[in-house]
């Protein structure tokens, strides 16, 4: 069965090395989430440290896991807007399945869950942004996100071989 739970930032830091282990997986898989190869564990576990430990101890960020018979099996996080005149957005981020628990309802069971946590936020406009034709991409679209637009060439494939073009959506979600 799989659990979706909140992650605050003394939790998530226990869980770093799970958390670091499923990015690295995930990146060495070709998942387009900022990163290429090679991508080590410590890498993977700096950017946790130094990017969201901080945001969740601000109350910048909040961070979804999915476990599995008490594993992490997947992640996603909500990064809330900044800007004063945006007090009802936020940015869906970084969302990861482990290779090996994929096609299981993981990530669709931590977008659904994140949605809420962003209705109950009082954030209701989201925006995201996946590589063009991705599975991320059909995910979305089964939740009911809308494409804004793709832009081509955004970013380097995993192996830094092409350029790929990146897909923008967003959803705006009931009030609480
Ligand atoms: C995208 C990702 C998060 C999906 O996670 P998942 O747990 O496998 O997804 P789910 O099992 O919840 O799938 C939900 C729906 O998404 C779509 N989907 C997911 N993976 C798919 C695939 N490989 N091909 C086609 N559709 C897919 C399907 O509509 C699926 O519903 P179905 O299984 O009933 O057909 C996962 O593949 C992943 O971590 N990829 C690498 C990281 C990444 O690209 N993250 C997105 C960053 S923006």
């Amino acid at each position: 069965m799989t659990i979706i739970e909140e992650l605050d930032a003394a939790a998530a830091a226990r869980e770093l090395p799970a958390l670091a282990e499923v990015m690295r997986l995930c990146v060495e898989a070709g998942a387009s989430v900022n990163f290429v190869l090679p991508f080590s564990q410590a890498d993977s576990e700096a950017w946790w440290r130094r990017n969201v430990l901080p945001a969740l101890e601000s109350g910048e960020r909040r961070l979804l896991v999915a476990r599995v018979e008490g594993r992490i099996l997947g992640a996603v996080q909500l990064a809330f807007a900044p800007q004063p005149n945006q007090p009802h957005r936020a940015e869906v981020t970084k969302l990861l399945v482990h290779p090996e628990g994929r096609r299981r309802g993981i990530g669709r069971a931590l977008m659904t869950r994140l949605e809420a946590m962003a209705r109950e936020a009082g954030r209701s406009l989201l925006i995201l942004d996946t590589v063009e034709g991705s599975a991320a991409q059909r995910l979305y679209e089964s939740l009911g996100w809308t494409l804004l637009g793709v832009v081509p060439r955004f970013a380097l494939s995993t192996d830094r071989t092409r350029l790929e073009g990146s897909a923008f959506f967003w959803k705006e979600i009931a009030a609480a």
